[in-house]
């Protein structure tokens, strides 16, 4: 019989909020659709959660949403991943989305990874992969900023070990936060169940990693300097993400989060499935670039 432990670590994007920082752009459509240059924005945290090896994938948004994800991604055959579809009525905070997933997740390990969260990085896949292997507990990164304000913030000891985390501290113990990227174990939905909401009405991610941390069961790992971790929640952000990508893909000619790629240099997917895509998406820059990938096997 399977053990739990054996299960799949199964992905979870929450691509739902009110987006209202980013009003009027996102007064009639999705954050998490919005273009990042060559992409919409949800590609690039899907493209971590394959990178790091998940195959079977939630996307969470709000109920008039969640058909643009659908039409956007479909059941992920063309990427050799299998999405599946979940509705979150009101945006209630991160931790509930380890709830709306309880029955997709069906007892597995999981990784959450926040909609607008950005990372790029020398090493970083196998990096994730590596967290991904972790059979027991949870895992959060740390990366230093210069505004440890805005997000949760780290309190790490001589060794390394995390002995404190706070969201949004006045004064931060540190200038390490969280990225919007978790990993846990098969009792993430229990526990996010027992969180009680914060004074602004949320179940915080926070608070579900600090009930791991109590029970010493929180790692955390630091990110590198030579990685980008962009947020692409702000005005500013979502410019600077676009420029990041188009700098970087211009110079190497390699494209970031391009998750067809990311899927055939995986075998998840064949030959003739990526010409599939190909023959679909007509002719434009994207399609050039997937032929490139075609032909420079052949
Ligand atoms: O980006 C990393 C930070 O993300 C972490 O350092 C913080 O610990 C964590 O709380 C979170 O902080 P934010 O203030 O950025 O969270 P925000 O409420 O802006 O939500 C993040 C994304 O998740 C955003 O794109 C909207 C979406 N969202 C948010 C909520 C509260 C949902 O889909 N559903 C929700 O219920």
């Amino acid at each position: 019989m399977e053990t739990r432990s054996s299960r799949a670590r199964k992905g979870i994007v929450l691509a739902g909020g009110k987006g209202t920082r980013l009003y009027p752009l996102t007064m009639a459509g999705s954050k998490q659709l919005l273009p990042v240059y060559d992409k919409p924005m949800i590609y690039y945290p899907l493209s971590l959660l394959m990178l790091a090896g998940m195959r079977e994938i939630l996307i969470i948004s709000d109920p008039v949403e969640l058909p643009r994800y659908r039409e956007l991604l479909g059941d992920g055959a063309r990427f050799g991943v299998s999405f599946s579809y979940e509705e979150q009525k009101a945006p209630r905070g991160l931790a509930e989305a380890l709830i709306l997933g309880r029955d997709f997740l069906a007892g597995s390990p999981s990784c959450l990874v926040l909609g607008d969260n950005f990372l790029y990085g020398h090493d970083l896949a196998r990096f994730l992969a590596e967290a991904a292997l972790e059979k027991e507990g949870a895992t959060i990164f740390g990366y230093r900023v210069a505004n440890p304000r805005e997000y949760g913030v780290l309190e790490l000891d001589a060794n390394g070990a995390v002995t404190g985390l706070e969201e949004k501290p006045a004064y931060p113990r540190s200038n390490f936060a969280v990225p919007g990227l978790y990993f846990y174990d098969e009792q993430a939905p229990e526990l996010a169940a027992g969180i009680q909401a914060s004074a602004r009405g949320e179940l915080e991610i926070t608070d579900l990693n600090r009930a791991y941390m109590k029970q010493g069961r929180l790692k955390a790992r630091l990110l590198s300097r030579g990685t980008a971790w962009l947020d692409m929640g702000s005005f500013d952000g979502l410019l600077e993400a676009a420029t990041f990508v188009r700098t970087i893909q211009q110079r190497q000619g390699l494209k970031i989060a391009c998750l067809e790629e990311i899927a055939f240099l995986k075998k998840w997917i064949t030959q003739g499935e990526l010409e599939g895509s190909l023959v679909k998406m007509g002719r434009n820059d994207y399609s050039d670039y997937l032929e490139h990938l075609i032909s420079g096997r052949e």
